[in-house]
């Protein structure tokens, strides 16, 4: 059973017993609706990809098999997907990491979030792109998006704090997601971000699975 209350304020839960993707998706349908992936499956399977073997313009691209900085999932979507859920296994040394915005944003200053609430920026999805702001609403809920390499400082606000966001989102002190095969996270994509951990030594093979759930 989740506790939705304790997901909503902290921004993410760990769930035991989830040990296949059969039950991520019946974890999903618990909290709301999965959603199919463009190849037609709710569960994608993400491996480590090296800069070279990556698709253009992906996270592995960028960042190889390192570190990824924080940041929200399906930021190119008019609304980002509410959930996350996650499933690590095989080489699970590697953690995920997570940190809401309130934390990201503590130690900033009201300059610094007046510019970011007025801050306007340009994300392409496939051939298209849109402008957006990175707070939104959904029914009674706000939420933030941000993605440093997928979305570009479109107005002068944005341009003076894209650096200090990018600084914001590599930050080390995370909260960290370990993984053995029976442990899922639901992460809450509208307030709590993510990213990958350092890579450990002579790293095997490591498979995030993942749910989205709207
Ligand atoms: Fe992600």
């Amino acid at each position: 059973m989740i506790n939705i209350s304790e997901l909503n304020e902290r921004g993410w839960v760990t769930v035991d017993d989830i040990s296949s993707k059969e039950d991520l998706f019946e974890l999903g349908r618990t909290i709301g609706t999965p959603v199919l992936t463009p190849n037609g499956e709710y569960v994608k399977e993400i491996r480590r990809f090296s800069a070279a073997q990556a698709q253009p313009e992906s996270q592995s691209a960028l960042y190889g098999t390192g570190r990824f900085p924080l940041h929200s999932d399906t930021v190119f979507w008019a609304t980002p997907i509410k959930y996350v859920l996650l499933r690590g296994y095989g080489d699970t040394r590697r953690p995920t990491t997570v940190l809401t915005f309130e934390d990201l944003f503590s130690d900033c200053d009201d300059h610094f979030m007046s510019l970011f609430r007025k801050s306007i920026w340009r994300v392409r999805t496939g051939k298209n792109q849109f402008y957006c702001s990175p707070i939104f609403y959904c029914g009674d809920s706000k939420g933030w998006r941000l993605d440093v390499d997928l979305m570009h400082p479109a107005n002068i606000s944005a341009k003076q704090i894209a650096p200090r966001l990018r600084e914001l989102v590599s930050r080390a002190d995370t909260h960290n997601l370990n993984w053995n095969d029976n442990t899922a996270a639901i992460i809450l994509n509208w307030t709590t971000l993510h990213g990958r951990g350092a890579q450990p030594d002579n790293e095997g093979e490591r498979v995030i699975e993942r749910l989205y759930v709207r």
